[in-house]
């Protein structure tokens, strides 16, 4: 008989002696944002927060990954040192985690010298056991930039869908991993020139070799989430091929080879190994150095790597196959990787600054209302969208009216009624027993689906509870029976209470401030997931704190309007600089639409005695007819391109608000070819 997922997923939830969870390491080259969290970083928190009230035994491990083209091409765009960068937002990503209570036990950084050593005995060990070799290849080459072109250095078309603006390493439009071979029409992204074929050589991980381990291994996971599972069987499908992880860059772990001089590790070679020097510091911090391999080489450590889905690749295939090749190490027990979140309805850009920024948000609002939001909208299955009207009406209509209600009027009513003590508890009837284990049962649902990393299900049943716990008390009238029948009131605010404290202990992997407020109010200390009850009559309850203000519509209306406003940060430019553009006011002579290109239109403009042909993406706002005789504004000395097989010999300025986009135009009638400055 075919095992049921459900049963599956029970089986493999084999009794653990230890847990080590992880987070993807995020790059040191911005702040976090709303997507960060929901993939990687909230779910991992609740489920290490459930775990640790579980008193199971427990270590979160993370960092930031410090080192590739992410962040070369950010300091670059900055004129300042890589170093400067990560040193900066090491900091910022650090503090911002802190304050929204990510609770790793640990946050390294993949520039310290110990994960250099990690890092560097990763590569010489694989080498060793014959899974890396060395091959001569062309890459890519920048004349004028002078470098290799690695990764994101370079931009082309990309060969799947043909998004013109692809990266070396990936196309954001369709989500293939790309090689930068592999694109049509590659340019130099620093540079915009075309670049050159030239020799280099490179280490390769023999991938391929270990598809059958791999293979083998993933098909002992039927449990793994469809999205995981599918995208590997995509993968072995096509076949694994050898992958370079060595760069032609300065930034990076130094290759530990005599003859590698100038070469340093792919950064997802040595992101990943940065889970182990992370928890190696965390075993150093506590003054057991040798405590990290009880983690990382005894089987019977749960190892749990939480990601969004752009990581999968490389915690399901290339990570394990390092870990393989290694072979002292444990492999992943579970990668529960998440879909993406969108904002507003729009994917996440960061140049676009499409994005709630994690530093901006706790400037202005408290950390739990966004866990609180980010886990009930949670991209676990599909992508799903974070906007500021389902913050809003979440925080209103659901944290503060039912959840921060419930507690509210339970507490001001025994303040009231019984000077802040918590009531006899004499007149239990069956009602009120019946009320009493529902909240004891809803702690194993709750905790059953934590487990199963189903968060947003777990969250669901938590305010669930928070709703009938307002209809107990509004079916039990204390208000009334305060007057006819003193000892039932008593009785339904102790149950009151009970409930309270119980919604305190299962909202605190999702909300662990106002969990925490909840037991100041009543005096106590934190509490296991499976500890009895701590209500006793007689109990005073402290000043009453008010959980979750309301968030007005001006608030929001506010937050609505940053986005899409920052943008990246500029690099400066100088004026000479600026005047090298050669920038003139153009009359459109011919119009016509690309064949085969939906928004892509074909001008023949005149710049002043020379006619150009220009092919600009803007048939979506500007029709033929509105373009013909149009005065505009042309670079005219950018390097020409092909756009979908038509050449374009300068590019037109437009500005882009959203999804709208408006040509600039010279204000009055001024002569074709005038310059413009
Ligand atoms: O995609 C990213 O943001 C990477 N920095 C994740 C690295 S995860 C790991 F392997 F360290
Ligand atoms: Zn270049």
């Amino acid at each position: 008989m075919v095992p049921s997922q459900e049963e599956a997923r029970n089986r493999q939830r084999v009794d653990h002696e230890r847990i080590l969870v992880t987070s993807a390491l995020p790059y040191a080259n911005g702040p976090i944002h709303l997507g960060h969290l929901a993939g990687a970083y909230l779910p991992a928190d609740i489920y290490v927060r459930y775990q640790r009230l579980k008193r199971r035994d427990v270590v979160y491990i993370c960092g930031t990954d410090e080192h590739g083209v992410p962040i070369t091409i950010r300091a670059e765009a900055e004129g300042v040192s890589p170093k400067e960068i990560v040193d900066r937002y090491y900091v910022n990503i650090k503090e911002s985690f802190a304050k929204l209570g990510i609770s790793f036990d640990n946050f390294s950084r993949t520039t310290l010298p110990l994960h250099y050593e990690v890092a560097q005995d990763f590569f010489s060990k694989i080498l060793k056991k014959g899974y890396i070799v060395e091959k001569t290849i062309t890459q890519f080459y920048c004349t004028h930039c002078k470098r290799f072109l690695a990764d994101r250095y370079v931009n082309g078309e990309c060969p799947y869908c043909h998004f013109e603006e692809a990266r070396g390493d990936a196309c954001e439009i369709c989500g293939k991993w790309l090689e930068p071979s592999v694109l049509i029409n590659p340019r130099c992204a620093t540079c915009g020139n075309t670049p050159q074929a030239k020799e280099t050589k490179h280490w390769f991980f023999k991938l391929g070799e270990l598809q059958d381990r791999l293979e083998t291994w993933i098909a002992t996971k039927k449990h793994w989430k469809d999205n995981v599972r599918r995208f590997c069987e995509g993968w072995f499908s096509e076949g694994l091929e050898d992958r370079a992880i060595t760069r032609d860059l300065s930034w990076g772990v130094p290759v530990p080879l005599e003859n590698a001089k100038g070469k340093v590790l792919y950064v997802w070679f040595d992101a990943p190994v940065g889970y182990i020097s992370s928890t190696i510091e965390w075993a150093r911090r506590r003054g057991e150095p040798d405590l990290w391999k009880k983690y990382w080489c005894d089987e019977g450590t749960k190892l749990v790597h939480f990601i969004g889905k752009d990581n999968i690749v490389f915690h399901a295939i290339v990570w394990p196959a390092m870990l393989m090749a290694y072979s002292d190490f444990i492999l992943p027990t579970e990668v529960p990787a998440n879909e993406f979140l969108n904002i507003e309805g729009d994917k996440i850009s960061t140049s676009r600054d499409w994005a709630v920024w994690l530093p901006e948000y706790l400037e202005n609002f408290e950390p739990d209302p966004l866990r609180y939001c980010l886990a009930a909208n949670a991209p676990e299955t599909r992508d799903s969208d974070f906007t500021w009207a389902d913050f809003q009406r979440r925080n209103n209509n659901e944290l503060a009216d039912i959840f921060g209600n419930f507690v509210n009027r339970s507490f001001a009513f025994i303040e009231k009624y019984f000077s802040s003590r918590i009531p006899e508890a004499s007149a239990i009837s069956g009602e009120e027993e019946k009320f009493l284990n529902r909240l004891d049962s809803e702690k194993k649902h709750v905790g059953d689906l934590l487990e199963r990393f189903e968060a947003k299900r777990a969250l669901q049943r938590v305010m669930n509870l928070a709703k009938d716990a307002n209809r107990y008390f509004d079916s039990k009238q204390p208000w009334a029976t305060r007057i006819t029948n003193n000892k039932d009131c008593a009785a339904t605010m102790y149950v009151c209470a009970k409930a309270v404290e119980t919604l305190g202990l299962l909202a605190e992997p999702f909300m662990p401030f106002t969990s925490e407020k909840i037991r100041r109010m009543l005096g106590l200390r934190r509490q296991g997931w499976d500890d009895s009850s701590r209500i006793e009559s007689g109990m005073t309850i402290g000043k009453l704190e008010i959980l979750f203000p309301k968030v007005d519509d001006k608030t929001i209306e506010l937050e609505r309007n940053k986005l899409g406003k920052g943008g990246e940060k500029v690099e400066q430019v100088t004026i000479d600089e600026f005047s090298r553009m050669d920038l003139r006011v153009a009359h459109v002579v011919e119009v016509e639409k690309v064949e085969g290109a939906k928004n892509l239109i074909k001008m023949k403009v005149d710049i002043g005695g020379e006619t150009r042909q220009i092919v600009a993406g803007i048939a979506q706002w500007y029709s033929v007819d509105d373009l013909k005789n149009k005065d505009i504004v042309v670079i005219v000395n950018l390097k020409p391109a092909t756009i979908r097989g038509v050449e374009s010999h300068g590019m037109l300025l437009a500005a882009e608000e959203g999804d709208n986009v408006v040509l600039l135009v010279p204000d009055r009638k001024i002569g074709a070819g005038t310059k413009v400055h």
